[in-house]
C-alpha cells in the first residue's frame, strides 16, 4: 500500500481523514506541530512532532518514510484572526506551505492533496458556486489559500508537481464511533456553539437577520467532516492512479439558514437552544453553496450526510462532554 504523509493531521479534519486512511490500508505519517492539534486524535505511532518551517527534517522525513504522495491540511484557519494578524497567516499558511513544497521537491515527491475552501470565492456573483467562478477572496485567511493554490499550478507547470486542490464549503459533524472530533480553540463555528449554548444555557448570538435569504439568516453549504475525509481518499487515488492536477468543491451542494441548523440542533437535542439576534459578524457573504458536480462526476465521490440532523446528532455526544 501507498505511503502518504498527513500534515496537520492531528487536527479537525487531519484527524478524521488520517482514520479513513488507515481504515483503507494506507501506510500513513502524521506531521503536526501541535500548535493547534492534538496528540491523542492519531496514533501515537504515526505522529512526527515537526515544523512544516523545518525544510531539512521534513525532506528526511519524506525520503525515510518513501512517502508517495502529500495531503497538505497544516494551516491557520480563523478567517476573523486573519483579519487582525495577515502577517501570521500568511506567514503560516503561505510560507510554512512553500517550505513543504521544497522539502517535496528535494524528496521528490510529486503528488499533493491541498486543503483550500470556499473563502477563495469571497462573496459569489451567485450559488451554487462551481469551481470557475471568481477567486475574489475577502479576508487574508482566503487569500493565503488562493495563493497556495496559484502556487501549486506553477509547481505543476515547472516541476510535473501534480495537485489536487479541495474546495470546502462548511466542515461540520463528527465520528464518534473512532473517539474524533472538532476541537477549536476558540470554538466560531455555528453547530458547535449551537450545541454549547444547550449544554451550558448560555445563548449563542445569531448574527444578522437581515440578510436577503428566505428567513434572513445566512445559508451555508454544511458538508460532513467523513464526507470531507472521503474526498481526499478519492483525490489520493486519483493522483496514486496518474492522474492530472484538480480543483474540486466539496459540499453537498444543499444550503441550510442558520435558523434551519438551530432548529436541527433543538430536534436532535430535545432541547431548547438559548439564542439572542445580533449583528452581522463582518465578512459573512449572505449564501454559500457548492456546486460539487465535478467531483461527483470526475472522482465519483457522493456525501453521505446530506441530512442536518445526522450531521448534528454525530457532533453531539462529543459537543456535550466538551462543554459539560
Ligand atoms: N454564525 C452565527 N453565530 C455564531 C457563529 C456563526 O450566527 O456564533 C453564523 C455565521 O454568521 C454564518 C454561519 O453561522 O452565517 C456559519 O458560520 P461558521 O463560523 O460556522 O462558518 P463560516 O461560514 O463563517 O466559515 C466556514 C469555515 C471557514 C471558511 C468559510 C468559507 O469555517 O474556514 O466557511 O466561506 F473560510
Amino acid at each position: 500500500m501507498s505511503n502518504i504523509l498527513v500534515t496537520g493531521g492531528a487536527g479537525y479534519i487531519g484527524s478524521h481523514t488520517v482514520h479513513q486512511l488507515l481504515e483503507r490500508g494506507y501506510n500513513v505519517t502524521v506531521l503536526d506541530d501541535l500548535s493547534t492539534g492534538f496528540r491523542d486524535a492519531v496514533p501515537e505511532a504515526r505522529l512526527h512532532i515537526c515544523s512544516l518551517f523545518d525544510t531539512e527534517q521534513v525532506t528526511q522525513l519524506l525520503v525515510r518514510q518513501q512517502i508517495d504522495a502529500v495531503v497538505h491540511f497544516a494551516a491557520f484557519i480563523a478567517v476573523g484572526e486573519s483579519t487582525k494578524d495577515p502577517e501570521k497567516y500568511f506567514t503560516n499558511n503561505v510560507a510554512g506551505s512553500l517550505s513543504l513544497f521544497s522539502a517535496m521537491a528535494a524528496a521528490e515527491v510529486k503528488k499533493i492533496v491541498f486543503s483550500s475552501t470556499a473563502a477563495v470565492y469571497g462573496n459569489p456573483v451567485s450559488t451554487p458556486i462551481p469551481e470557475t467562478a471568481a477567486i475574489a477572496p475577502v479576508n487574508p485567511y482566503g487569500e493565503t489559500k488562493a495563493t497556495v493554490e496559484r502556487v501549486l499550478a506553477w509547481l505543476d507547470q515547472c516541476r510535473g508537481l501534480r495537485s489536487v486542490r479541495l474546495r470546502y464549503f462548511n466542515a461540520c459533524g463528527a465520528n464518534p464511533e473512532a473517539g474524533l472530533s472538532e476541537r477549536h480553540v476558540p470554538e466560531t463555528h455555528l453547530i458547535p456553539l449551537l450545541l454549547k449554548a444547550v449544554v451550558t444555557g448560555q445563548p449563542m448570538t445569531i448574527f444578522g437577520t437581515d440578510y436577503p435569504t428566505p428567513d434572513g439568516t445566512c445559508i451555508r453549504d454544511y458538508i460532513h467532516v467523513d464526507d470531507l475525509a472521503k474526498a481526499h481518499i478519492a483525490a489520493i487515488d486519483h493522483l496514486l492512479a496518474g492522474g492530472a492536477s484538480e480543483v474540486f468543491n466539496v459540499g453537498t451542494g444543499r444550503g441550510f439558514s442558520v435558523r434551519e441548523v438551530l432548529a436541527a440542533v433543538e430536534a436532535v437535542t430535545g432541547k431548547p437552544v438559548p439564542h439572542v439576534f445580533g449583528d452581522r459578524r463582518e465578512g459573512d457573504p449572505a449564501e454559500l453553496v457548492a456546486d460539487s458536480s465535478q467531483l461527483r462526476n470526475r472522482l465519483g465521490w457522493t456525501p453521505e450526510y446530506t441530512e442536518l440532523e445526522r450531521i448534528v446528532a454525530s457532533a453531539w455526544p462529543s459537543e456535550q462532554r466538551r462543554w459539560a
